[in-house]
């Protein structure tokens, strides 16, 4: 029979150093189990005289919790080394591109706002804002269009009901971006520089009109500003935001309330299939209204017209957008079509800049 010293001996030297789960459990069925060399020992005490017993039982059993511990020891370091490569091998490397390609598009509307923030901030100028629900003050009667004004009949508007009117008139949704020309000047001070892109409504609606559509105002004002300032900006931006060198403008003499001299601008071009050819010049487009800040309306935000004088310019972007991106339909703009937005959306890590032409 084995001498218990050297069962044991070798049988914990094979605990330690068991190389898998598999050797491990294979060790314990061939110490432990039932046939196992430990149990067979064990078994022995039954036929063993009462002295034998009392001095070797403590022996075998002290032999069988040791090899147990050992093994269960072993098994707990083997479990932890083998959850420890998995965590190192299955490790995730987040930087990595992901493999399913990026779906959402930019909206058209939103690039060519895009595009105009960043021509007109090449050109000193900052973006700013004002609410959509406007009130009769700001978006008539301080920009010169009073009460019984034909003009104000002229806009369409959708008015609140009269029981929401406050100290300022009537609440409206906004009819144009220029009431933000009057925000702009009565929070700061000038000089000023300010375009202001953002939704305007009228209630209108056929193929060529929306009861939303979209707008920009730029606004400049300080000393001795003149007529030549808008025209060269018009240009500069004209040529900026169709990417050529070159763009033959009319101005021709109009009417608006708030400025004066007033002009709408019209762009030399050709159209054809829905999409503008600025090079070749067939056709006078008209893309803008303009014009001198009226001395009234500097009057009504504060500022000495003798001191300040400015310029101010309004735009339809939904137009322009889809002439420069070859678009026909002014209402799937507002569809929601995700098919649509596939085809005609922008990618959105391609943002506009400058370098990149600020429509590329
Ligand atoms: N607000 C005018 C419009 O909606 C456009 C405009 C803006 C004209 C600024 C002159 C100056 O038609």
């Amino acid at each position: 029979m084995t001498d218990p010293a050297d069962l044991r001996s070798t049988l914990l030297a094979e605990a330690h150093a068991a190389s898998s789960l598999d050797a491990l459990e294979a060790l314990r069925v061939r110490a432990l189990g039932k046939q196992g060399a430990v149990t067979t020992l064990l078994k022995t005490l039954g036929h063993a005289s009462p002295e034998e017993r009392q001095r070797l039982g403590p022996v075998y059993h002290a032999l069988r919790e040791e090899l147990s511990a050992a093994i269960a020891g072993r098994r707990t370091a083997l479990e932890d080394a083998a959850l420890e490569s998995r965590l190192t091998a299955e490790r995730i490397d987040l930087s990595l591109p992901a493999a399913r390609p990026q779906q959402g598009r930019i909206h058209p509307i939103s690039q060519v706002m895009d595009e105009l923030a960043e021509i007109f901030a090449d050109l000193g100028f900052t973006v700013g804002t004002g609410p959509e629900i406007e009130d009769e003050w700001h978006n008539f009667t301080a920009l010169n269009i009073p009460e019984h004004h034909p003009a104000r009949a002229m806009h369409d508007t959708f008015y609140f009901p009269e029981v929401q009117s406050g100290e300022r008139g009537r609440m409206l949704l906004r009819t144009h971006t220029s009431p933000v020309q009057i925000r702009s000047m009565m929070t700061h001070e000038p000089p000023l520089r300010v375009i202001a892109p953002g939704r305007v409504y009228r209630s209108d609606s056929d193929a060529t009109h929306t009861p939303m559509f979209h707008q920009v105002e730029a606004l400049v004002i300080d000393r001795d500003i003149t007529l030549g300032h808008l025209k060269w900006t018009v240009e500069a931006f004209t040529k900026a935001f169709f990417e050529v060198d070159d763009v033959a403008l009319r101005f021709r003499p109009s009417y608006f309330p708030f400025t004066e001299p007033s002009m709408e601008v019209d762009v030399a071009c050709s159209i054809e299939n829905g999409v503008l050819d600025l090079t070749k010049r067939g056709r006078w487009l008209e893309i803008m209204g303009s014009g001198m800040v009226h001395p009234r309306v500097l009057t009504a935000c504060g500022l000495d017209p003798d001191e300040w004088q400015g310029f101010a310019f309004g735009m339809g972007i939904d137009r322009i957008a889809m002439l420069k991106y070859g678009m026909t339909d002014l209402r799937a703009f507002f569809d929601g079509d995700g098919r649509w937005i596939a085809h005609y959306g922008f990618d959105p890590l391609r943002a506009p800049s400058i370098s990149g032409g600020a429509g590329a």
